[in-house]
């Protein structure tokens, strides 16, 4: 099978390059990548190259619509990872979340149809908005969306446009929304990777707010495990919620990597709030318990983190200029 994977150099994408690399040989997998500032082309450097079993990159954008027919018509599906990603930047410059978040996944619908291909679209929990902290219901397939920043509106509009696509056209397409993830490659801009990065400089991590605001934790390679799952075992036309059961609030994340360094429990500070902070994510995976054989190989966070950190303090030429970066950004910002 030839697979092409969108912003496969970004955190999930360049994880799941190497991990279908073990788990599906025979796939031949090629990369489509515009090296945004949040991409690391040397996540793939292991496994790129020309061979036939090698990783072939293709640098360029999801909204040039010229590539992506031409790539499209040469593989027989499209893993989108592709996306701007971070809520923060969303709130400053919202323009890139349009072009590459809707504007991208549009040319890559127009090009499944238009050449009978397969897309598997990758989406968030952010979709749906968010849950009070004592709500006892969790997000499921049904909820309607109701996204509250630029990037979740970004996402949410290109998971309509493929649920149109698969409607009105009749395309080969799945969906899947995840919760938060975390493991090795994830950008310093993010909540985990920023704090780890923090401690590992003797900073003090940086909570926004109160820290009381819920994620919905999911080990990386999970998530990637689901969408190979969803890609072999799911329905056409569905929609799969991946989560892993993994609650926990910003302050409890702190703590545990405090703890995991060797800090103590009150060395962070609170900074000023994100606009429109969404409260709290939760995932019911049922439908996708029930319907695949998936079931998350990361049930215990605190071990998950233990590995993150580890490969964060193994692999500091990886992260180190891209940090000096971020809190530019984060101090223009206040944050
Ligand atoms: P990331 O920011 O780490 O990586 C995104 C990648 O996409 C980068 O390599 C970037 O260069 C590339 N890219 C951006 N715009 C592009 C364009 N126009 N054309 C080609 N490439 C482009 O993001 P991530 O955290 O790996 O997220 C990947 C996907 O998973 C996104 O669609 C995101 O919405 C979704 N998602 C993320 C999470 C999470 O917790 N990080 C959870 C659920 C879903
Ligand atoms: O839910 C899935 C989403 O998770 C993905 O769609 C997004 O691409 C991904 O970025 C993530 O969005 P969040 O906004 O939840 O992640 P972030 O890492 O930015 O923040 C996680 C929580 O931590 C959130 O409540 C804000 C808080 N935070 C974040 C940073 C960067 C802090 O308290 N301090 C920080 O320094």
């Amino acid at each position: 099978m030839r697979v092409l994977v969108t912003g496969g150099a970004g955190f999930i994408g360049s994880n799941f390059v190497l991990r279908a690399r073990e788990t599906r040989p025979e796939w031949s997998v090629t990369v489509l990548d515009k090296l945004t500032y949040a991409a690391h082309r040397d996540s793939l450097a292991p496994v790129l190259g020309d061979g036939a079993a090698d990783v072939h990159l293709v640098v360029g954008d999801v909204a040039d619509e010229a590539l992506v027919d031409r790539l499209v018509a040469e593989h027989d599906l499209v893993i989108h990872f592709a996306a701007e990603s971070h809520n923060d930047n969303s709130l400053e410059h919202p323009w890139p979340f349009i072009e590459s978040n809707i504007v991208g996944t549009f040319r890559l619908l127009e090009a499944v149809r238009r050449h009978d291909k397969r897309i598997h679209h990758i989406s968030t929990d952010e979709v749906y908005g968010d849950l009070e902290l004592d709500d006892p219901d969790r997000f499921v397939e049904a909820t309607p969306v109701n996204p509250s920043s630029p990037y979740s509106a970004s996402k949410a509009s290109a998971d309509l446009l493929v649920r149109a696509w698969i409607r009105s056209f009749g395309i080969s397409a799945t969906i899947s929304n995840c919760s938060n993830n975390y493991g090795p490659r994830q950008h310093v801009e993010k909540f985990i990777p920023r704090q780890v990065t923090n401690i590992l400089q003797g900073i003090r991590p940086k909570v926004y707010g109160s820290g009381t605001n819920v994620r919905d934790w999911i080990h990386v390679d999970d998530h990637n495990d689901a969408v190979v799952a969803i890609i072999e075992q799911g329905r056409l036309g569905e929609t799969y919620l991946i989560g892993a059961d993994g609650e926990r609030n910003n302050l409890e994340i702190v703590a545990t990597l405090l703890d995991l360094m060797d800090r103590p429990a009150d060395w962070f500070e609170h900074v000023s709030d994100r606009p429109g902070h969404d409260l709290r994510y939760a995932i019911d995976s049922g439908k996708l318990r029930r319907e695949t054989d998936w079931r998350p190989r990361y049930g215990d966070i605190r071990a998950g983190l233990a590995q993150t950190v580890q490969w964060y303090r193994d692999n500091p030429e990886w992260w180190q200029a891209a940090k000096v970066h971020a809190e530019q950004v984060y101090a223009q910002i206040g944050r």
